[in-house]
Protein backbone atom coordinates (compact mmCIF):
# COMPACT_ATOMS: atom_id res chain seq x y z
CA UNK A 1 0.00 0.00 0.00
CA UNK A 2 1.36 3.50 -0.94
CA UNK A 3 1.85 5.72 2.40
CA UNK A 4 -0.46 8.20 2.01
CA UNK A 5 -3.34 5.48 1.46
CA UNK A 6 -1.95 3.75 4.42
CA UNK A 7 -2.19 7.02 6.46
CA UNK A 8 -5.88 7.64 6.19
CA UNK A 9 -6.74 3.16 5.79
CA UNK A 10 -5.31 3.46 9.51
CA UNK A 11 -8.07 3.19 12.37
CA UNK A 12 -8.41 2.47 15.77
CA UNK A 13 -10.50 -0.52 15.86
CA UNK A 14 -12.81 -1.74 18.19
CA UNK A 15 -14.72 -4.37 16.23
CA UNK A 16 -13.15 -6.93 14.92
CA UNK A 17 -14.26 -10.45 13.03
CA UNK A 18 -13.55 -14.03 14.61
CA UNK A 19 -10.95 -14.48 11.64
CA UNK A 20 -7.62 -15.42 12.67
CA UNK A 21 -4.48 -13.72 11.61
CA UNK A 22 -1.87 -16.37 10.52
CA UNK A 23 1.10 -16.45 12.73
CA UNK A 24 3.46 -15.91 9.39
CA UNK A 25 1.87 -11.90 9.13
CA UNK A 26 2.12 -11.42 12.71
CA UNK A 27 5.82 -12.75 12.52
CA UNK A 28 6.44 -10.42 9.10
CA UNK A 29 4.38 -7.00 11.62
CA UNK A 30 6.65 -8.36 14.50
CA UNK A 31 9.32 -7.97 11.87
CA UNK A 32 8.51 -4.63 10.66
CA UNK A 33 8.42 -3.13 14.47
CA UNK A 34 12.09 -4.10 15.01
CA UNK A 35 12.76 -1.45 11.86
CA UNK A 36 11.15 1.72 14.16
CA UNK A 37 14.19 3.99 15.43
CA UNK A 38 15.24 4.26 18.62
CA UNK A 39 17.63 6.13 20.92
CA UNK A 40 21.40 4.91 19.96
CA UNK A 41 19.46 1.97 18.56
CA UNK A 42 19.02 0.48 22.16
CA UNK A 43 15.69 -1.05 20.71
CA UNK A 44 14.47 -1.44 24.56
CA UNK A 45 10.85 -2.70 23.11
CA UNK A 46 9.21 -6.30 23.91
CA UNK A 47 6.11 -7.30 23.03
CA UNK A 48 3.46 -9.90 24.86
CA UNK A 49 1.49 -11.55 22.76
CA UNK A 50 -1.86 -12.94 23.51
CA UNK A 51 -3.80 -15.06 21.86
CA UNK A 52 -5.50 -17.29 23.93
CA UNK A 53 -9.07 -17.09 25.31
CA UNK A 54 -8.19 -17.35 29.30
CA UNK A 55 -5.22 -14.80 29.02
CA UNK A 56 -6.59 -12.01 26.57
CA UNK A 57 -9.76 -12.56 29.28
CA UNK A 58 -6.93 -11.60 32.14
CA UNK A 59 -5.72 -8.91 30.25
CA UNK A 60 -9.52 -7.40 29.83
CA UNK A 61 -9.56 -7.35 33.74
CA UNK A 62 -6.55 -4.99 33.79
CA UNK A 63 -7.35 -2.99 30.90
CA UNK A 64 -10.60 -1.06 32.72
CA UNK A 65 -13.05 -4.25 31.43
CA UNK A 66 -12.46 -3.08 27.30
CA UNK A 67 -14.32 -5.70 25.40
CA UNK A 68 -11.80 -5.15 21.71
CA UNK A 69 -8.94 -6.53 24.37
CA UNK A 70 -11.13 -10.17 24.02
CA UNK A 71 -12.58 -9.80 20.94
CA UNK A 72 -9.35 -8.81 18.91
CA UNK A 73 -7.98 -12.02 17.81
CA UNK A 74 -4.40 -10.73 19.59
CA UNK A 75 -3.63 -8.10 22.00
CA UNK A 76 -0.74 -6.86 22.41
CA UNK A 77 1.50 -5.99 25.63
CA UNK A 78 4.14 -3.37 25.00
CA UNK A 79 7.06 -2.93 27.51
CA UNK A 80 9.88 -1.01 27.39
CA UNK A 81 13.02 -2.10 29.13
CA UNK A 82 14.04 1.34 31.27
CA UNK A 83 17.65 0.46 31.63
CA UNK A 84 19.41 2.02 28.67
CA UNK A 85 22.83 -0.65 29.12
CA UNK A 86 20.85 -3.76 28.85
CA UNK A 87 21.24 -4.13 25.11
CA UNK A 88 24.17 -1.60 24.67
CA UNK A 89 27.52 -3.82 24.42
CA UNK A 90 25.77 -5.89 21.14
CA UNK A 91 24.28 -2.51 19.62
CA UNK A 92 28.01 -0.91 19.53
CA UNK A 93 29.85 -3.90 18.64
CA UNK A 94 27.40 -4.23 15.26
CA UNK A 95 28.32 -0.13 15.13
CA UNK A 96 32.30 -0.72 15.23
CA UNK A 97 31.63 -4.20 12.85
CA UNK A 98 29.88 -1.82 10.62
CA UNK A 99 32.04 1.42 10.98
CA UNK A 100 29.25 3.27 12.11
CA UNK A 101 32.28 4.11 14.54
CA UNK A 102 36.29 4.79 13.69
CA UNK A 103 37.60 2.95 16.81
CA UNK A 104 36.76 0.91 19.96
CA UNK A 105 37.85 4.13 22.03
CA UNK A 106 34.57 6.11 20.21
CA UNK A 107 32.75 2.18 21.55
CA UNK A 108 33.94 2.77 24.95
CA UNK A 109 33.27 6.62 24.96
CA UNK A 110 29.43 5.93 23.68
CA UNK A 111 29.10 2.89 26.49
CA UNK A 112 30.37 5.40 29.48
CA UNK A 113 27.54 8.10 27.73
CA UNK A 114 24.59 4.90 27.73
CA UNK A 115 25.93 4.00 31.19
CA UNK A 116 25.19 7.87 32.91
CA UNK A 117 22.13 7.49 31.34
CA UNK A 118 21.41 4.20 33.28
CA UNK A 119 21.89 6.11 36.58
CA UNK A 120 19.03 8.49 35.83
CA UNK A 121 16.25 8.33 38.27
CA UNK A 122 13.79 5.96 37.42
CA UNK A 123 10.96 8.55 36.12
CA UNK A 124 13.25 9.61 33.89
CA UNK A 125 14.42 5.94 32.34
CA UNK A 126 10.75 5.51 32.14
CA UNK A 127 10.24 8.16 29.95
CA UNK A 128 13.22 7.15 28.31
CA UNK A 129 12.05 3.57 27.13
CA UNK A 130 8.59 5.22 26.19
CA UNK A 131 9.37 7.46 23.40
CA UNK A 132 11.39 5.04 21.46
CA UNK A 133 9.18 2.00 22.09
CA UNK A 134 6.08 4.01 21.39
CA UNK A 135 7.79 4.47 17.87
CA UNK A 136 7.71 0.65 17.39
CA UNK A 137 4.14 0.52 18.77
CA UNK A 138 3.29 2.95 15.71
CA UNK A 139 5.42 0.76 13.29
CA UNK A 140 3.68 -2.10 14.16
CA UNK A 141 0.42 -0.43 13.53
CA UNK A 142 0.81 0.86 9.95
CA UNK A 143 2.95 -2.95 9.20
CA UNK A 144 -0.47 -4.89 10.40
CA UNK A 145 -2.45 -2.12 8.03
CA UNK A 146 -0.13 -3.07 5.09
CA UNK A 147 -1.04 -6.68 6.07
CA UNK A 148 -4.89 -5.54 5.81
CA UNK A 149 -4.88 -6.38 9.70
CA UNK A 150 -6.72 -3.52 11.99
CA UNK A 151 -5.55 -2.29 15.29
CA UNK A 152 -6.12 -0.10 18.40
CA UNK A 153 -3.46 1.11 20.70
CA UNK A 154 -4.77 1.74 24.30
CA UNK A 155 -3.68 3.62 27.32
CA UNK A 156 -6.80 2.25 29.58
CA UNK A 157 -5.48 -0.29 31.57
CA UNK A 158 -3.74 -0.31 35.70
CA UNK A 159 0.06 -0.80 34.87
CA UNK A 160 0.46 -2.45 38.52
CA UNK A 161 -2.34 -4.63 38.25
CA UNK A 162 -1.06 -5.99 34.42
CA UNK A 163 2.34 -6.02 36.10
CA UNK A 164 1.14 -8.46 38.51
CA UNK A 165 -0.79 -10.51 36.18
CA UNK A 166 1.48 -11.88 33.82
CA UNK A 167 4.58 -11.83 36.24
CA UNK A 168 5.99 -8.67 34.26
CA UNK A 169 9.92 -8.06 35.85
CA UNK A 170 10.11 -4.29 37.67
CA UNK A 171 12.74 -3.21 35.19
CA UNK A 172 9.94 -2.70 31.96
CA UNK A 173 7.85 -0.44 31.46
CA UNK A 174 4.54 -1.11 30.41
CA UNK A 175 4.19 1.31 27.75
CA UNK A 176 0.82 0.68 25.77
CA UNK A 177 -1.91 -2.56 24.50
CA UNK A 178 -2.53 -3.19 20.86
CA UNK A 179 -5.01 -5.18 19.82
CA UNK A 180 -4.74 -6.58 16.89
CA UNK A 181 -7.55 -8.47 14.13
CA UNK A 182 -9.65 -8.48 11.15
CA UNK A 183 -12.49 -5.49 11.32
CA UNK A 184 -15.40 -6.40 11.50
CA UNK A 185 -17.57 -6.64 8.04
CA UNK A 186 -19.13 -2.87 8.22
CA UNK A 187 -17.33 -1.62 11.47
CA UNK A 188 -18.29 1.64 12.68
CA UNK A 189 -14.55 2.30 13.45
CA UNK A 190 -14.27 1.82 9.46
CA UNK A 191 -17.21 2.85 8.09
CA UNK A 192 -17.50 6.36 9.79
CA UNK A 193 -16.15 9.80 8.63
CA UNK A 194 -12.55 9.88 9.77
CA UNK A 195 -12.62 11.80 13.37
CA UNK A 196 -11.24 15.36 13.10
CA UNK A 197 -7.82 16.28 13.71
CA UNK A 198 -6.36 19.93 14.61
CA UNK A 199 -5.11 22.13 11.49
CA UNK A 200 -1.48 21.96 10.62
CA UNK A 201 -1.58 25.70 11.47
CA UNK A 202 -2.17 25.40 14.96
CA UNK A 203 0.24 22.64 15.65
CA UNK A 204 3.03 23.96 13.50
CA UNK A 205 5.00 26.55 14.94
CA UNK A 206 8.10 27.92 12.93
CA UNK A 207 10.53 29.60 14.39
CA UNK A 208 8.87 31.06 17.81
CA UNK A 209 6.32 28.70 19.85
CA UNK A 210 3.51 30.56 20.31
CA UNK A 211 0.68 28.02 21.33
CA UNK A 212 -2.67 28.83 20.53
CA UNK A 213 -5.44 28.47 23.60
CA UNK A 214 -8.19 27.87 21.41
CA UNK A 215 -9.14 25.27 18.91
CA UNK A 216 -10.30 25.34 16.11
CA UNK A 217 -11.51 21.87 15.92
CA UNK A 218 -15.64 21.49 15.27
CA UNK A 219 -14.90 24.95 13.96
CA UNK A 220 -17.35 24.13 11.15
CA UNK A 221 -20.44 23.55 13.33
CA UNK A 222 -20.10 26.90 14.36
C1 LIG B 1 -1.70 6.56 23.63
C2 LIG B 1 -3.07 6.15 23.16
C3 LIG B 1 -3.95 5.58 24.06
C4 LIG B 1 -5.21 5.14 23.65
N1 LIG B 1 -5.99 4.46 24.55
C5 LIG B 1 -7.12 3.88 24.10
C6 LIG B 1 -7.87 3.03 24.96
O1 LIG B 1 -7.51 2.77 26.10
N2 LIG B 1 -8.98 2.46 24.46
C7 LIG B 1 -9.40 2.67 23.18
O2 LIG B 1 -10.43 2.11 22.81
N3 LIG B 1 -8.73 3.50 22.35
C8 LIG B 1 -7.60 4.09 22.77
N4 LIG B 1 -6.86 4.87 21.92
C9 LIG B 1 -7.32 5.09 20.53
C10 LIG B 1 -7.77 6.53 20.32
O3 LIG B 1 -9.05 6.73 20.85
C11 LIG B 1 -7.73 6.84 18.80
O4 LIG B 1 -6.41 6.72 18.35
C12 LIG B 1 -8.23 8.26 18.50
O5 LIG B 1 -9.58 8.39 18.84
C13 LIG B 1 -8.05 8.61 17.02
O6 LIG B 1 -8.72 7.69 16.20
P1 LIG B 1 -7.95 6.87 15.07
O7 LIG B 1 -6.84 6.08 15.73
O8 LIG B 1 -9.00 5.97 14.47
O9 LIG B 1 -7.40 7.84 14.08
C14 LIG B 1 -5.62 5.34 22.31
C15 LIG B 1 -4.74 5.97 21.41
C16 LIG B 1 -3.47 6.33 21.83
C17 LIG B 1 -2.51 6.91 20.82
Amino acid sequence: MEFDDLLHARRSVHEYSDETIPESTLESIFEAATLAPSGYNLQPWEFLVLRDDERKSTLKEVANGQDHVETADTAVVVLGHTDPMAHAESVFDDWLAKDYLPSEEVREALLGNVEGMSEMPESDRRTWTTRSTALAAMTLMYAARDHGVASCPMEGFGADALTEAFDIPDEYEPVMLITLGYAAEGAADVENERKARRPVEEIVHYGEFDPSEETTLGAADD
